[in-house]
């Protein structure tokens, strides 16, 4: 099953680079991710291409107006299909979202832009708002691109064998071990020595120690909720 998405933007050419390069273009180019991306200006109703006016009961910025929106979404909207919009006010986007996503056949996401979406467009659609992080970008165009690639890369065939995505960070819960490569010494510093003893039993325990060693030093919330969970 191909994975689809179509990106709904005011800024189309943002994508071009990121999806033309490595691991996503490969995908793309073996039909495993198709990805079209969709100009919402395209859907304005005006001959200058109006896509925002100003807040209704007044403050700063721009708001994106509905209608040309809501265009924008029915035209690729299919009964498969998965609504997202991109916004610093949504739900947390994590790992285990990404998984959701990539077993989805469909999906459809809409960047935010300027002071954010009328909020009835949003609430028209089964629909989610996802944050990438608790800081504020210029649009959600990163956002969008991070979802995406996030997702993409769990669709079995985009990762090589040398790329897998099975042992990794988050995939148990946990940071990633450190690694390690030629040449065995670099500046004086020996790469460990275990991970030289041939004995694999012994180097996947070094390395879940590591691994819960890291997470506890920079990420206690992850242990805590790996607990909470048993
Ligand atoms: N748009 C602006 N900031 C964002 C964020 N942190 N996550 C998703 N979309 C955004």
């Amino acid at each position: 099953m191909a994975f689809d998405v179509d990106i709904l933007t005011l800024f189309p050419e943002i994508f071009f680079g990121p999806f033309n390069e490595s691991i996503i273009k490969r995908a793309r180019e073996k039909g495993l991710v198709n990805i079209k991306v969709i100009n919402v200006r395209d859907f304005a109703d005006d001959e200058r291409g109006t896509v925002d006016d100003r807040p209704f009961g007044g403050g700063p910025g721009m708001v994106m107006k509905p209608e040309p929106l809501y265009k924008a979404i029915q035209s690729v909207l299919r009964p498969d299909s998965t609504l997202i919009f991109t916004t610093p006010a949504g739900r947390p986007f994590h790992q285990t979202i990404a998984r959701e996503l990539s077993q989805k056949s469909h999906l459809v996401i809409v960047c935010g832009h300027y002071e954010g979406i009328d909020q009835r467009v949003i609430d028209a659609f089964q629909s989610e708002e996802y944050s990438i992080g608790d800081y504020v970008l210029t649009n959600g165009n990163l956002a969008a691109m991070i979802m995406v690639d996030a997702a993409a890369r769990l669709i079995p065939g985009v990762l090589g064998c040398d790329e897998s995505s099975v042992s990794e960070s988050f995939s148990d819960g946990l940071l990633e071990y450190p690694q390690y490569t030629r040449p065995r010494e670099f500046m004086g510093v020996e790469a460990p020595e275990i991970l030289f003893s041939g004995n694999h039993a012994a180097i996947a325990r070094w390395r879940h120690d590591q691994a819960l060693t890291r997470t506890l030093e920079r990420r206690p919330d992850l242990v805590s909720k790996k607990t909470e969970k048993l």
